[in-house]
């Protein structure tokens, strides 16, 4: 069993050059075989979608990543649970942003991160459709095909091209509607890419000045978390909490708090 302040240099580069790989050919994988006429089916609700693509994506990744790691844990959004023996567990969103792939849009991902003793200590977001792989190692960075990148630094919120997400429950949404409505008159503008980890990767390298979110699934905050927080973000909370199902908010240190204290009156983690 390895712990956090053991995990050794040695064991990060094998997990990150896994991650790498795993991800990126699972992104290809998914660009070269996608059928002319996806089918859908729905989960937690008619607009939450999954493809017979996720599946197979999440398949490949566990595939590989057993291969040669056979004793690491699992947790994958279309299912994969397990307890490992190693002290290392993969966190897996096969596809995030579904909607956009099933629509054919851009911007969809990969998601692929590396725990250690509950701790992500390496995360990799594969972006195809914009030829982008982002990755990071704990207290090492974080990187965009390979470059060093960093958050932004706007000089205020009003200057801030903010992004945020839509959770799938249509009176959850009711309520993000009305507090993006308080949002936009107070910032440059808002973007709605449609898969968290991009959102996550895009704060990383200055593309967004902001990010928030409430309901993300731990698939869609481990790796974009990390690249986001080796990017100079602060990934938090409301209050000063842990990022959670509750809420999410990711800016770099300039404009953090103003976006903090814009969105904590208004409850945004609550329904
Ligand atoms: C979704 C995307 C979306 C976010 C939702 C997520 P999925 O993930 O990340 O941007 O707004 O909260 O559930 O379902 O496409 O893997
Ligand atoms: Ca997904």
């Amino acid at each position: 069993m390895t712990g956090p302040s053991e995990v050794t240099e040695l064991l990060t580069a094998e997990l990150m050059a896994l991650a790498l790989d795993v991800a990126t050919e699972t992104g290809r994988m998914l660009v070269d075989e996608r059928p002319a006429h996806l089918g859908f089916g729905t989960k937690t609700t008619p607009t939450d979608v999954v493809t017979v693509m996720d599946t197979k994506a999440e398949r490949l990744l566990l595939e590989r990543i057993s291969a040669s790691r056979p004793d690491d844990g699992f947790l994958g959004e279309e299912g994969a649970a397990r307890d490992g023996t190693s002290g290392v567990r993969w966190v897996l969103d096969p596809i995030d942003g579904t909607v956009n792939y099933l629509y054919g849009l851009p911007g969809w991902a990969v998601s692929v991160a590396a725990e250690v003793a509950g701790e992500v200590v390496v995360g990799v977001v594969a972006v195809p459709t914009y030829a982008e792989v982002f990755a990071a190692v704990r207290g090492g960075g974080a990187t965009r095909n390979g470059t060093s990148i960093a958050v932004s630094s706007p000089s205020s919120l009003a200057q801030s091209l903010v992004g945020t997400g839509f959770g799938y429950d249509s009176r959850r949404r009711a309520r993000q509607g009305a507090i993006i409505a308080q949002v936009l008159p107070v910032v440059r503008d808002v973007r709605r890419v449609g898969a968290a980890a991009v959102d996550l990767c895009f704060v990383a390298c200055g593309r967004f000045d902001g990010y928030f979110e409430r309901g993300l699934a731990p698939w869609d905050l481990a790796a974009g978390g990390l690249v986001a927080r080796e990017a100079g973000a602060r990934v938090a909370g409301l209050f000063g909490a842990e990022p959670s199902r509750d809420q999410v908010i990711a800016a770099g240190p300039a404009v953090f708090d103003q976006l903090h204290d814009v969105l904590a009156p208004l409850r945004p983690d609550r329904d």
